[in-house]
């Protein structure tokens, strides 16, 4: 049987960027020389590097291969060093164009507790206990990119900022289509987040979700929670939820307040998916959370495991290799139970090991997994 090649572009980008996509790259080359995974891997410049060699932050060349690619895999941009370059191409080189551009409306953020890492979270193990907890975030619209926005002086000389919030029915439905659809498959409830009691968009977005759910996903379970109560209750009580659909300013926050179920940021994956077209292919951009962390970047320290983690969602959503995902997360949670942690879950009695350790740790665990 032979198997369509796929091709994975890999973007290191800034800051801890780089280090965190070299020790997924060691991971993907695992599963292509011991899985038969079919994947053409290339590695393209992104970021302050890439400004500083060819002059754009997202070089044409780059964009080519990401459009071509079957799905991209991100590390990291920002941090210092951007405010030395004309604002103008700063943002043309942003994450959010490169969002835009893919059009990955759905943000897939999996949050799951891991038994090795409770003693890292800030949580009680009675919290933590078995969540396992999905947040669908609205990537390409809301707040992040309405229009008008920027910072305008008023005929008295005041300066007003102003950004808008703004979604339109088909904005909505398309990402609760995804919410609905990937609870399908999991545990069939829907938790939809908005600020309908302020926000006239809060409103609709209620409004287009619960006629969504009515017209096409009445087996699936659909309840409604207001942001600033479904952050309370991230920390107190998460197993309550299954599947969390909400809009991209609320998704940006909420992510972050759930980091603590999994210990670390550092140990965050996302998946980005756009529409599928008509041979059922999505674009897909997959990246950690994290963020470029420039306090640590260069020294090594960082955790690859969002990166990895993000890795395994690829295997599962683009390379259609669910028993290859699972078996890397089962690899990344035995190298956790094995002792070795990065310095942002180290705790006492664990061994503190380098990023690159963290990588051989799950390539150990690997091979060790499949005899
Ligand atoms: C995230 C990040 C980004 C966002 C930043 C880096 C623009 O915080 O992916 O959560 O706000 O979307
Ligand atoms: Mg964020």
């Amino acid at each position: 049987m032979t198997e369509t090649i796929r091709r994975l572009v890999l973007l290191g980008g800034d800051g801890i960027g780089p280090e965190v996509i070299a020790e997924t790259r060691r991971v993907i080359d695992w599963f292509a020389r011991h899985r038969g995974l079919a994947v053409a891997v290339s590695e393209a410049p992104f970021g302050l590097e890439a400004w500083r060699r060819h002059g754009k932050i997202l070089p044409e060349a780059t964009m080519a291969e990401i459009m071509a690619a079957d799905a991209v895999l991100f590390g990291a941009r920002g941090g210092p060093g951007y405010e030395a370059i004309p604002p103008a191409e700063v943002k043309a080189g942003s994450l959010l164009r490169l969002r835009r551009t893919l059009d990955v409306f759905a943000n897939f953020r999996p949050l799951f507790a891991i038994p090795a890492l409770f003693g890292a979270s800030s949580l009680k193990d009675r919290v933590l206990e078995g969540v396992d907890l999905v947040i669908v975030r609205e990537l390409t619209g809301g707040i992040y990119f309405g229009e008008p926005r920027g910072i305008e002086r008023l005929p008295d000389g005041t300066r007003v900022g102003v950004n808008t919030h703004r979604y339109t029915s088909a904005e909505i439905r398309r990402v609760a289509g995804a919410a609905f659809d990937l609870a399908r498959r999991r545990r069939r409830r829907v938790c939809s987040v908005d600020k309908s009691n302020v926000m006239e968009a809060g409103a609709l977005w209620r409004e287009e979700v619960t006629a969504l759910h009515r017209e096409a996903f009445s087996e699936v379970e659909l309840s409604h929670m207001l942001a600033d109560n479904c952050a309370m209750q991230l920390v107190r009580a998460p197993g309550q939820f299954d599947v969390i659909l909400t809009d991209n300013l609320f998704g940006d926050l909420l992510s972050d307040c759930g980091a603590m179920i999994m210990g670390s940021l550092g140990m965050l994956p996302s998946a980005s998916l756009g529409a599928a077209d008509a041979a059922g292919r999505r674009r897909a951009l997959y990246e950690p959370v994290h963020g470029s962390a420039p306090d640590i970047a260069g020294q090594g320290i960082a955790n690859p495991l969002g990166a990895i983690l993000s890795f395994a969602m690829a295997l599962r959503l683009t390379f259609e290799r669910p028993a290859e995902a699972k078996l890397l997360e089962d690899a990344v949670a035995a190298a956790l139970a094995s002792g070795v942690r990065t310095a942002d879950i180290m705790e006492a009695g664990a061994r503190r090991v380098t990023t690159a350790e963290m990588g051989s740790a799950v390539l150990a665990s690997l091979s060790r997994l499949l005899t």
